[in-house]
This record gives C-alpha cells, sequence and structure tokens, in this order.
C-alpha cells in the first residue's frame, strides 16, 4: 500500500474516532416481545463478537509495520480497535435498554478468538475479513427482521463502518497477496475461501431464526456471503451481487 493511501485510511479513523457515529436519541425505540425473542441470543453472540480488547492483534500489527516500515499501520489498527470497541458498546447499550442479556462466551466466538491468535498479521487479517463480511450480511438481515427504528440504525451504523473496515483489510490483503509467487496466491485464495464458506455456513446454522425470518435460506445466505467475498477478495472475478436478496 502506498504512503498517501496510508494516509488517507489513517485520516479516515482518525476522523470517526473524533466524531464517534451515534445513534439519535429522538428514534423510536419500540421492541415488540416476539422481535425481542428471535434476537435476543444472536444479537448477543455477535455484542460479544465485537467485544476486543484487541491486544493480540495490535503486537501483530506493529510487528507488521515494523517489518514492513509501515509506522502508520499501527496507528490505524489502534484506531480500528477503537471502532470495534464503540460497536461493542453501542449494541450492548441498545440489548441493556431492552432486558438482552450479555454473553461471556459463545463456542462460535471462542474459536476466533483462537484461530486469531494462531498466527502472524497476515492470517488474522483472513480470519478478521471473513467474520466481517459475514457479519455485514447478518446486520441487514438483523436490520430487516426488526420494526426498532432504533435498531434499524444501529445496523447501519455498524455495517458503515464494516465497509470501511473491509475495504482497508482487503486492499492490504490484496497487496500483501500480490507480492506471492502465483502458485502460492492461488493456495492461499482457495484456503481463504474455503475458510469463508465454513465461516459463512456456522453463522447460517447458529442464527438460522434472524436469517430465515428475513427470508434468506441456507443456498440463498451462502450466495450472497460468496458475492461479498468475491467483491472485497476476488475482484478481477467478482460479479455483481445477486438480485434475489431478501
Ligand atoms: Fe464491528
Ligand atoms: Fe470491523
Amino acid at each position: 500500500m502506498l504512503p498517501d493511501e496510508l494516509r488517507i485510511w489513517l485520516n479516515h479513523f482518525e476522523y470517526h474516532a473524533e466524531h464517534p457515529r451515534g445513534i439519535p436519541p429522538t428514534l423510536a425505540d419500540v421492541l415488540r416481545p416476539e422481535e425481542r425473542r428471535l434476537i435476543a441470543s444472536s444479537i448477543a453472540t455477535f455484542q460479544l463478537g465485537e467485544q476486543s480488547q484487541g491486544g493480540t492483534l495490535l503486537r501483530a500489527a506493529e510487528r507488521f509495520a515494523r517489518r514492513h516500515e509501515i509506522p502508520a499501520l499501527g496507528r490505524i489498527v489502534q484506531l480500528f480497535i477503537g471502532e470495534e470497541q464503540r460497536h461493542a458498546a453501542l449494541l450492548r447499550c441498545f440489548m441493556e435498554d431492552h432486558g438482552i442479556a450479555p454473553k461471556s462466551r459463545d463456542w462460535t466466538d471462542h474459536i476466533f478468538r483462537r484461530l486469531r491468535r494462531l498466527a502472524g498479521f497476515e492470517l488474522y487479517l483472513c480470519v478478521l475479513i471473513s467474520a466481517e463480511l459475514v457479519g455485514n450480511v447478518y446486520y441487514r438481515a438483523l436490520e430487516s427482521a426488526t420494526g426498532c427504528q432504533r435498531l434499524k440504525v444501529l445496523c447501519r451504523t455498524l455495517v458503515a463502518d464494516e465497509l470501511v473496515h473491509v475495504g482497508f483489510e482487503s486492499q492490504l490483503l490484496l497487496d500483501l497477496r500480490a507480492g506471492r509467487a502465483p502458485a502460492v496466491r492461488t493456495l492461499m485464495r482457495w484456503a481463504h475461501r474455503a475458510f469463508f464458506a465454513g465461516t459463512a455456513t456456522v453463522v447460517w446454522l447458529t442464527h438460522p431464526a434472524v436469517l430465515r425470518h428475513c427470508g434468506y435460506n441456507a443456498r440463498s445466505f451462502l450466495r450472497l456471503c460468496l458475492a461479498q467475498y468475491a467483491f472485497y477478495l476476488e475482484p478481477a472475478t467478482a460479479t455483481l451481487a445477486p438480485t434475489s436478496v431478501p
């Protein structure tokens, strides 16, 4: 990534750290009991996923930044972690106001955290972007599953930030892959795509109520997730996302 491009990302994250997105307090905030039952466990799992001190990521990013002489990267990742913590706080605040209990453990969250600790910055990014791409599809589904205005705007706010995250991470990953031998690049692409498909499948299996409620079946959900993956990580082969979005 060129220094000018890094500066643009840094400016973005600095601006949003100084002007964090908030949810207007005047929005209607009515969550019907049946909606609450539908989303409670699911939203708590995603809230847990957003919540991280980010120590492992920051250390990996700083090591990577030193090795590749890109000092801005450490600061960007620091600001990025702050943004994720704000997502967790916004979700938690909504949950508290609606009597939804937070989770302290979830097996899917546990596996993701273990995987991210296993290796260096690049593998961390692969795991992270997989979760975020599927998360964006999920938040859009959650938005359409509820009539609560506050939750709708909250979902849109999270997606707005996450789109920037995946934009930044995909640019970094594609740059890193471009420097590799073609065979290694192909192998990495296959492995990442398989991991991503596995992630989307796990999210489908563990959040079926919310996803079915807004019209997805396993096939349409997986297809939309893979279209997002292709758009960001296989740009040369990407096609338009399917139009059959529920
Ligand atoms: Fe997030
Ligand atoms: Fe994110």
